[in-house]
């Protein structure tokens, strides 16, 4: 199984959003997944309550424990975990957990500051490891008909970590299907899910560099 961790210790970057999108493509990919919540907050939970637990598998690990406990699910080939805003615990846990970091980036200077401490993390963790995880940006929420999501990639590309072609737009969908309990798969906005699998596609090809 492998374990993509969705993370930023900066709330309201679209953690929640990505990670429950990213498991429904991976699933009408065919492939076995499990959505773990990391969250105390319980927003992937209270998603999975809103469609009555028919769309993915979800399960609650908001513990430090997070590490051991992922090892218990078994069946599935990807554990998507939604990360924690602001408990540096949980962060740490969730990197220990993961095969694959992915941040979530608001295109703005402050947001990119934001993500030096989970960097860190991050890097002392693949010192400790040799090499896991592995970690790459997203820019996500980018305004349309702006070039700005193009100029942060230049700057994130300057720490080092990879930085995904894809990312996404603000977009009404992305926030509607929350409430509804559904995914952009679910939704009429195309243009939506076409950045999903974008972003699915790029996570793949990613994970066999
Ligand atoms: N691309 C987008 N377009 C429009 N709205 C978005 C987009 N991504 C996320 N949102 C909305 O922004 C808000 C925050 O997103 P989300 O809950 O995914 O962030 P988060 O990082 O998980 O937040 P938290 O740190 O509180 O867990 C939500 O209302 C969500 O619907
Ligand atoms: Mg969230």
């Amino acid at each position: 199984m492998k374990v993509i961790a969705i993370l930023n210790q900066k709330g309201g970057v679209g953690k929640t959003t990505l990670s429950i999108n990213i498991a429904r493509a991976l699933q009408l990919g065919d492939f076995n997944v499990v959505l773990v919540d990391a969250d105390p907050q319980g927003s992937a939970r209270d998603w999975n309550d809103a469609n009555e637990g028919q769309l993915i598998p979800v399960v609650g690990l908001d513990r430090k424990s997070l590490p051991a406990d992922i090892k218990n699910l078994s069946g599935y080939d990807f554990a998507i975990v939604d990360g924690a805003p602001q408990t540096k615990e949980l962060a740490i846990a969730a990197i220990k957990s993961a095969d694959i970091v992915l941040i979530p980036v608001q295109p703005s200077p402050l947001d990119i500051w934001a993500t030096n401490d989970l960097i860190e993390l991050v890097r002392e963790r693949q010192e400790l490891t040799g090499d896991k995880p592995k970690a790459a940006y997203i820019v996500s929420r980018q305004i349309q008909n702006t070039t700005v999501g193009n100029e942060v990639r230049n700057v994130l590309a300057e720490s080092g970590i990879k930085v995904f072609n894809s990312g996404t737009f603000q977009r009404i969908a992305y926030s509607d299907i929350i409430t509804q309990g559904k995914t952009v798969f679910e939704s009429h906005d195309d243009k939506a899910k076409s950045e999903m699998i974008k972003i699915t596609n790029e996570l793949g090809e990613f994970i066999n560099e």
